[in-house]
């Protein structure tokens, strides 16, 4: 199956180009480019990544952990078990943890209040299955990113709304906005270096600029997206990861303040350009 779709995309890139004039194209054309002829050339209804919302609702609604409870009342900022819309206002602060948190950092907090799992015993079953060098990669995707694709999901249709009028949320917007302008660790590189300007390119593979806002938003608004290189889905936090590791940086813990934080600041950049959730995308490699 993965080869048919991979075919599917050698044909969408090889041919039509009329998908070429986009006018809310703010100038990043190969990214843009690149990316409407991938969506072009997997339509909703071909992409094997739905199949991970309705595993992840099997999940959310499956009782375990030591309190035996299932995830139906976790409160992502709308209410305990309110799912509409809740995605769409993540990261966002919590007054009940005192942290900004973003969409896995809150599945963490309920495996841990709700069903009474350790935060060990989190590491190990949920975020362990993440965590792969790219040398380790395998296609199976983890119980944490369908759990995360059943949530975003029910924001579909939305449009980004971070909160920066809470001081905690502007807070982890800076740090991530600084993140993203820092150079870092032995090659000296910040996010900006490739993601900061309009046609660059890495071995030939166009490199998305994050600064432009349409760009920001096609690409925060498609992950938990399903990527067609690793026949998996794949969230926000995974890809972040791994230029961070490409960066030759220490890992970023999923749910972390850094992770919250950068997530809040691309977040911030995807909700100027209005562009409304579709999950899950689809990625050529991502
Ligand atoms: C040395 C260049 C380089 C640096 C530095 C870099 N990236 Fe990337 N990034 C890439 C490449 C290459 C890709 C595309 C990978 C692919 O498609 O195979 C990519 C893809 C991405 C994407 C996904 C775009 C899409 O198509 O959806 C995001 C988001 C991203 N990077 C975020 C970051 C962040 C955040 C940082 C800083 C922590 C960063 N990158 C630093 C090279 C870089």
């Amino acid at each position: 199956m993965r080869s048919a779709y991979t075919l599917g995309i050698a044909l969408a890139l090889a041919g039509s180009s009329a998908l070429a004039a986009d006018p809310t194209n703010q100038g990043n054309d190969d990214w843009v480019i690149m990316q409407q002829r991938v969506n072009a050339s997997m339509p909703p209804d071909a992409n094997p990544g739905a199949f991970s919302i309705d595993d992840g609702k099997e999940l959310f609604l499956k009782k375990g952990g030591p309190k035996n409870q299932d995830l139906s009342q976790c409160d992502f900022g709308l209410g305990p078990g309110v799912l509409k819309g809740a995605y769409a206002q993540l990261p966002r602060y919590f007054a009940d943890t005192g942290k900004v948190q973003g969409l896995e950092g809150r599945l963490v907090t309920c495996m841990e209040t709700l069903q009474g799992y350790t935060p060990d015993q989190v590491r190990e079953k949920f975020l362990m299955p993440m965590y792969k060098t790219s040398g380790e990669e395998d296609g199976t995707g983890s119980d944490m990113v369908k759990l995360a694709t059943y949530v975003a999901a029910q924001s579909n249709g939305d449009a980004f709304k971070i909160h920066l009028d809470q001081p905690q949320t502007q807070k982890a917007y800076q740090l991530g906005q600084y993140m993203f302008y820092h150079r870092w660790g032995e090659m000296d590189l910040n996010c900006a270096t490739c993601h900061g300007f309009n046609g660059r390119t890495v071995r030939g593979v166009p490199l998305a600029n994050l600064l432009d806002t349409h760009t920001a938003g096609m690409i925060a608004t498609a992950f938990p997206a399903y990527v067609i290189k690793d026949g998996t889905m794949r969230t926000q936090w995974w890809r972040n990861e791994r230029c961070v590791m490409a960066m030759r940086l220490p890992w970023i813990e999923t749910g972390s303040p850094l992770d919250t934080a950068l997530t809040t600041f691309l977040r911030v950049q995807a909700m100027k350009s209005g562009e409304k959730i579709d999950v899950p995308g689809v990625k050529p490699r991502a």
